[in-house]
């Protein structure tokens, strides 16, 4: 807990009590802890298995990663599963978060594998989220034996939902 001198309030005593709270003079040295920008790897696939290692897959024990590309790098996104089953979020979907929550909304290509299948093949709704966010955009899909195929974002979801299908009546 960072209490730094002139930053206490008036409950300060209580929480330190209570938690136990030990007192530190500065933040811990991690300069990119919070920078979501990776370099951009010259082993994709490698990168890719590593990343997979970060997967929290409590329930499917199958790990997809996802690796998004910028301009001037790269953004990492793995599968979180959760205790309640249906809330558990997709690779390329957590990637595609990160950047925008970081302000980067220009997506260059993206590349997805998941080990522990023969095809990779992202779902229906990640489908959707690639078709709006980056329809022109090239998805790598890596396969098993290091195959891998490529595709435009929009060929992914054929005549896919937007939101220009709604008539205003
Ligand atoms: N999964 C992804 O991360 N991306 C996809 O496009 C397909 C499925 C994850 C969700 C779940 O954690 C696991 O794979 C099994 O469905």
């Amino acid at each position: 807990m960072l209490f730094q001198p002139g930053n206490k309030s008036e409950l300060s005593d209580y929480w330190i009590e209570e938690f136990n709270l030990k007192f530190s003079e500065s933040y811990p040295e991690s300069p990119n802890l919070y920078n979501p920008i990776h370099p951009i790897p010259e082993d994709p696939v490698y990168e890719l298995n590593s990343l997979c290692k970060q997967a929290v897959t409590i329930h499917s024990n199958f790990p997809v990663s996802a690796l998004l590309i910028i301009n001037k790098g790269s953004i990492h996104g793995v599968n979180v599963e959760v205790e309640a089953w249906s809330l558990g979020l997709c690779a390329e979907r957590v990637a595609i978060s990160r950047a925008l929550a970081a302000g980067i909304n220009q997506f260059e290509r993206m590349h997805v594998a998941a080990p522990k299948s023969e095809f990779c093949s992202p779902c229906g709704a990640c489908r959707q989220v690639l078709n709006e966010m980056m329809p022109k955009s090239m998805i790598y899909l890596h396969h098993d034996n290091r195959s891998v195929s490529k595709h435009f974002a929009e060929h992914l979801l054929p005549h896919g939902f937007t939101s220009g299908s709604l008539k205003n009546r």
